[in-house]
């Protein structure tokens, strides 16, 4: 059946004598059968209206029309009365919220429903749903069990998905990725699927060069520091940082910005094995630099460590790296909210706008360098766990900064605590939130004033 939406507003005026004056508050939808054509009477009351309210109040509409079966909608957005940005974020929630994981399962919902709306606003559904795809193609990532995703299958995966774009895709194995990417190769060899390292590049103009450094732990046992406690099903999402990186070179080249992005990716299982990497081990990078293996679980600022070295190698000016780092940051700031540290300045205010415009919330963290200390090692230049259990997710930043030259421009972000959703409603399904993608497509467009 085709349903009509209709936008109620602040005065209430038009309001059937069916409605009453709650149904026009925001987010409010109230499906009425007039001679069996149905409207979806949507409430837009509000002083302020936030981008996530709106990309929300998309994915709802949608789940509602799904509800009562109706395969479209027309939408009369000039009755929206809402700016071209608010628009573009109502398509992106409503292609967001059709988001589905069901590859494994027999009966899944059928969410296909059709819009209908004036043609003049197809530039804004493209813009939707293209930052719509991006970051379905990280929660997909995400979401795939371990055994699937593999470190071999992933780099098939991403040479498959950049086939025929402007995207090259470089993989490393064998002795090439054990001389390049030391670490990542120690912290794979427990593992039965060898670790690979995957490098993206996107040339495509832009002022500077911007490497992006995403942590792959394809699945996290904690390796001989085996992790306890039941919630380790979730170790399969420890490549979320990853994931955050390929969705968004893959909505960089979708939207042709003009940039210059290099990624790389340490793609590896950490698993206990005859072969696995012990506490004790001392790892050598390809600086000289030592490290010393105190925990086999803290495995990702180690392979973040070969990523951050190569991106300085190749000369990027900016260099971000992401990672489902500590359970740390999710102690400091809850589930909500992303940690994010610089080697320069970077305001609060900052922080809330790439926030506001991503939908992907990051709060500043502090690099604290008395606490680089905690990192002694008595046989290494540093260890890789701090010995204080205070203030882990500084610490291991603090770890990442060692292998940071002052002259690059360094953002490190911590996204332990929100590579699932808060809260599964809105546009959140259960399984991945796809976290981080839209956060450093903003970035990156912060980085080079688009
Ligand atoms: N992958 C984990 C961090 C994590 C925790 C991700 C919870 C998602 C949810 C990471 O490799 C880890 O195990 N970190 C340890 C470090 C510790 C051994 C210093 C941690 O945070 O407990
Ligand atoms: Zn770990
Ligand atoms: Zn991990």
């Amino acid at each position: 059946m085709q349903a009509k939406i209709h936008f109620l507003h602040k005065d209430g005026k038009e309001l059937p004598s069916s409605l009453k004056k709650q149904h026009i508050d925001f987010g409010k939808i109230t499906i009425r059968y007039y001679q069996e054509s149905p409207i979806l009477f949507v409430g837009l009351a509000t002083e302020k209206r936030e981008l996530e309210a709106v990309k929300h109040l998309a994915a709802n509409i949608r789940r509602a029309a799904v509800k009562e079966g109706f395969i479209g909608l027309d939408l009369p957005l000039d009755q929206f009365q809402a700016s071209d940005e608010e628009i573009g974020a109502f398509f992106e929630g409503w292609y967001l919220a059709g988001y589905q994981f069901n590859k494994y399962k027999k009966n899944s919902t059928n969410m296909k429903v059709e819009l209908n709306y004036h043609p003049d606003y197809q530039p804004l559904d493209q813009l939707g749903k293209t930052v719509a795809e991006a970051v379905a193609t990280a929660r997909d990532l995400c979401n795939e069990p371990a055994r699937v995703l593999t470190p071999s299958h992933y780099a098939d995966r991403l040479v498959q998905m950049f086939r025929a774009t402007k995207v090259e895709v470089k993989i490393f194995s064998g002795e090439e990725l054990q001389k390049h990417f030391p670490a990542t190769n120690r912290v794979g060899e427990g593992s039965a699927h060898s670790p690979r390292v995957a490098i993206l590049t996107l040339a495509n103009g832009g002022s500077q060069s911007i490497g992006l450094v995403g942590k792959g732990v394809t699945f996290d046992t904690g390796g001989i520091s085996l992790k306890t406690g039941s919630d380790i099903v979730d170790m399969k999402m420890d490549m979320g940082g990853s994931a955050a990186v390929v969705g968004a070179v893959k909505l960089a080249a979708d939207l042709d910005l003009p940039v210059n992005v290099t990624a790389i990716l340490p793609l590896t299982e950490n698993i206990p094995g005859s072969r696995a990497y012990l506490p004790s081990d001392v790892i050598v990078y390809k600086d000289g630099t030592t490290v010393e293996v105190g925990n086999t679980d803290a495995e990702g600022r180690l392979i973040l460590a070969d990523g951050l070295l190569y991106a300085q190698s190749i000369g990027a000016d900016v260099i971000i790296d992401i990672a489902t780092l500590t359970g740390s940051i999710g102690n400091a700031l809850g589930l909500k909210v992303a940690g994010i540290f610089c080697n320069q300045s970077l305001s609060i205010e900052t922080c809330q706008e790439i926030s506001r415009k991503s939908g992907d919330s990051i709060w500043p963290m502090p690099l604290v360098d008395d606490y680089a200390s905690l990192l002694a090692s008595p046989t290494a230049d540093l260890k890789n766990v701090g010995k204080s259990p205070y203030g882990g997710a500084v610490i291991a930043a603090e770890f990442l900064k060692h292998f940071i030259s002052p002259k690059h421009k360094w953002y490190h972000i911590d996204m332990a605590n929100t590579v699932t959703p808060f809260e599964e409603n809105g546009y959140y399904s259960k399984g991945a939130a796809g976290f981080g993608v839209r956060l450093l497509a903003e970035l990156i467009k912060q980085e080079e004033g688009i």
